[in-house]
């Protein structure tokens, strides 16, 4: 089994009957989805589900996950989401895949937040293998790519394969900020960047992730708690 399994369907072990459930976003998160669709077909596991992206949505929907609105449920009872970097205090930089902006509203709201990865994303300091990305109101972008830059980054539009402008599932681009020397401080970081109107979020996580799964190569899941 390769990390990104093996990570993501330990984390499907603490899905209990009845739970409400956030369901992050990515390739690791995937084997979690398909764990929990197991358990529904083999096991009759009641639970729902409310999806962080509308590739998730998709796939949990496919797999005969039921799911829920954010209309339906005030709380979350555990949310399962991959990451892009995590270092040591458990703050993260996600957005990969352009979901940040659903998944820190799961986040924030759920009892208990369980990042799943491979080895390669946990970081001593963040920023250092991965740009962050910020997501922005299209009319603003000029303005906040500006305003970035002031920062001390090199903010770039995030662009699909044949070369026209990304958009997230809200219709808004991202900008992915690549910080030469990695983000020295990431809680200050984040609320210099909320601060720029036309700002929608930025993929700096933080103390939003309370256990973190890292699926190690020969097979073994290493669990931390915050
Ligand atoms: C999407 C995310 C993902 O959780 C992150 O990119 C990790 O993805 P993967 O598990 O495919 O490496 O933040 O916006």
């Amino acid at each position: 089994m390769q990390p990104k399994e093996v990570a993501g369907r330990r984390a499907a072990e603490w899905v209990e009957d009845g739970m409400t459930l956030g369901l992050g976003t990515g390739s690791t998160v995937f084997f979690t989805l398909v764990a929990i669709a197991e358990r529904i077909r083999d096991h009759g596991l009641r639970v729902r589900g409310v999806p962080t992206s509308l590739d998730t949505e998709h796939k949990a929907r496919g797999m005969g996950i039921p799911l829920a609105t954010l209309d339906q449920v005030t709380q979350l009872d555990l949310t399962i989401d991959g990451a892009d970097e995590i270092d040591g205090a458990f703050q993260m930089i996600k957005g990969g895949g352009g979901a940040l902006l659903r998944e820190k509203v799961v986040a924030a709201i759920s009892r208990r937040e369980v990042i799943v990865v491979g080895p390669d994303k946990v970081v001593a300091r963040l920023g250092t293998t991965f740009a962050l990305p910020v997501e922005v109101v299209p009319f603003a972008r000029p303005v906040v790519e500006r305003a970035l830059s002031r920062l001390g980054c090199e903010p770039a539009v995030r662009r699909t394969r044949d070369g026209s402008e990304y958009r997230t599932d809200n219709g808004n681009q991202i900008l992915d900020c690549r910080f030469p020397a990695g983000i020295a401080d990431a809680r200050a970081l984040e609320r210099q960047i909320d601060a720029i109107p036309g700002v929608v979020e930025s993929g700096l996580f933080i103390d939003l992730a309370h256990t973190l799964v890292i699926g190690q190569p020969d097979g073994r899941a290493e669990v931390r708690e915050r």
